[in-house]
């Protein structure tokens, strides 16, 4: 559905994207992730032709990205920062939207009452965005997105600066999203691990990597688990402990906890707290996150990845 290959973009001196390449297919969430000034938002610009690329092909829906006006019609976009008009409601706000996009009278109010509906902004239609939370302006920002229901969505970090509770029913709206053809950038893997079948990871404007998140995570293949004892002094007798269970890879003392890992999180992780359960008293457990950055560190290190 969505086609990028070989982009090249420059700013001044700033070789923003290196080439980059991305290919979505219909119907997924496709995740495009890396660090803060990696091109995400470079490359979400291009796609929603904010941006021409110095170099490079696009297609969206067979469409080539100099069909500016068709491509437009094909997409919808939550830039980076939304920028909505304060002193209009809601609901105002994206009928003005809809309209904006071409949508007729009859249309526009029956797909206006159609996203409030799903974004669950009814109860809040009637205030002022000015009253709005972070959160909430996010949502407004995702209804203008889809009001004139395009079937590709391009998410520039949606769910940044959104706390715990807003963003899992975020992750729900998207997921919930049937027949839409969605990307989604961020710089933590974690974001769109629940949320993606496939990734884009871009380090320093270049696509290092397109995968399968599963395949993705099975490559990558460490999981651990945290356990800080009470007592620090039983820090070394645990290490050890949980080092010769076989299911532990390596069992490894960091300040003031052991880090276990393990292969399989889904029965190792229970066995290992209950195992130092037995021999210590603990204030906290919780498997580790693999991080972006680990994830480029083994990929880079394994080698075995173009
Ligand atoms: N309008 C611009 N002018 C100059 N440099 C820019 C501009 N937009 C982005 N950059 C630079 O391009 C690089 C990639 O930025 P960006 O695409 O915003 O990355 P990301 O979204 O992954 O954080 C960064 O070094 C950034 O500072
Ligand atoms: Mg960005």
């Amino acid at each position: 559905m969505i086609t990028a290959e070989g982009l090249f973009k420059k700013y001044g001196k700033i070789q923003a994207l290196n080439d980059a390449s991305l290919h979505v297919s219909e119907g997924t969430i496709h995740g495009l992730i890396g660090p803060n000034g990696s091109g995400k938002s470079t490359t979400i610009k291009i796609l929603s032709t904010l941006v021409r690329p110095n170099k490079g092909q696009v297609r969206i829906g067979g469409v080539p990205l100099k069909k500016g006006r068709a491509i437009r019609q094909q997409i919808g976009v939550v830039p980076e920062t939304p920028r909505l008009h304060e002193y209009l409601t809601a609901r105002e706000e994206i009928t003005a939207y809809a309209k904006l996009s071409g949508l007729g009278r009859a249309e526009t109010s029956d797909r206006v009452r159609a996203v409030i509906k799903q974004l669950d902004l009814g109860a809040m239609q009637n205030l002022k965005l000015s009253r709005f939370s972070t959160g909430m302006k996010k949502r407004v920002a995702l209804a203008l997105a889809m009001v004139a229901d395009p079937p590709v969505l391009l998410l520039d970090e949606p769910m940044s600066g959104l706390d715990p509770v807003v963003r899992r029913q975020f992750k729900d709206t998207i997921l919930g999203l049937e027949g839409k053809t969605v990307l989604v950038s961020d710089h933590d893997l974690y974001t769109v691990d629940e949320l993606c079948t496939s990734v884009t990871i871009l380090q320093q404007g270049r696509t290092l990597i397109e995968d399968n998140i599963d395949s993705l995570r099975q490559k990558v293949g460490k999981v651990s688990v945290d356990i800080k004892p009470q007592d620090p002094a039983h820090i070394p007798n645990l290490a050890a402990e949980l080092q010769q269970m076989n299911r532990v890879t390596s069992a490894e003392v960091e300040k003031d906890r052991v880090v276990a890992s393990v292969n399989d999180p889904e029965t190792d992780i229970p066995e290992v707290i209950r195992i130092a359960a037995i021999h210590t008293d603990i204030v906290e457990a919780r498997p580790s996150k693999i991080s972006l950055e680990e994830i480029f560190i083994k990929l880079a290190s394994g080698g075995d990845e173009t």
